[in-house]
């Protein structure tokens, strides 16, 4: 199985999950702007991993386009500022497909965290506008609330593996 890792992420967090998999998949780890200069067929299994942004899986759209044609395996991985244990995380990560691609595409959630630090001003700005709402909604003793004051990473390698075995029994 010959395979790729793309990937594209801000703050690094999402880098940091492809690089596991490269490592694990003993593969390249590539980000989508330099993958798309690549010949994508030379490979079995195509992994992209983005992070997530309003609830939409950065760059999965333009890719699926690119690789789906190729017809060869496809796992997508998202990588959010949820906890992995966020009941709502299999119906966001769901929206992301087409029933048609639901079915036949397998999809992994890995918790990232915040980064406010390598956060980009508009970023921020959202994040900020984000938090405002959500204490409002729920109060600023609420967990939720608390988590969005501070950077955090809840980044670990173990949360590959359903993914790496996914991929190692195509
Ligand atoms: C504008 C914005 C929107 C976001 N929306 C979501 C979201 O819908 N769900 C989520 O779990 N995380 C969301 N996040 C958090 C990022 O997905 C998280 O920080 C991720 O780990 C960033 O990955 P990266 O370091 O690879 O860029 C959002 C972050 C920003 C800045």
């Amino acid at each position: 199985m010959k395979a790729i890792v793309i990937y594209q992420s801000k703050t690094g967090f999402t880098q940091r999950y492809a690089g596991w998999i490269g490592a694990a998949l003993n593969c390249e780890a590539v980000a989508w702007k330099d993958a798309q200069a690549m010949d994508l067929s030379a490979y079995d299994t195509l992994v992209y991993g983005g992070w997530c942004h309003a609830g939409s899986i950065i760059g999965l759209k333009k890719f699926l386009k690119v690789a789906e044609p190729l017809k060869k395996n496809i796992a997508v991985f998202a990588v959010g500022a949820s906890p992995a244990e966020n009941p709502e995380i299999e119906s966001a990560l769901r929206r992301n497909f087409t029933q048609e691609q639901w079915e036949r595409i397998r999809a992994f959630y890995f918790p990232g965290g915040l980064n406010y630090e390598k956060m980009g001003a508009v970023d921020k700005a959202l994040m900020a506008a984000f938090r405002a709402m959500t204490k409002k909604q729920e109060g600023e003793d609420s967990e939720m609330y608390r988590m969005l004051c501070k950077s955090y990473d809840l980044t670990d390698e173990k949360y590959i593996q359903p993914l790496v075995a996914h991929c190692q029994g195509q």
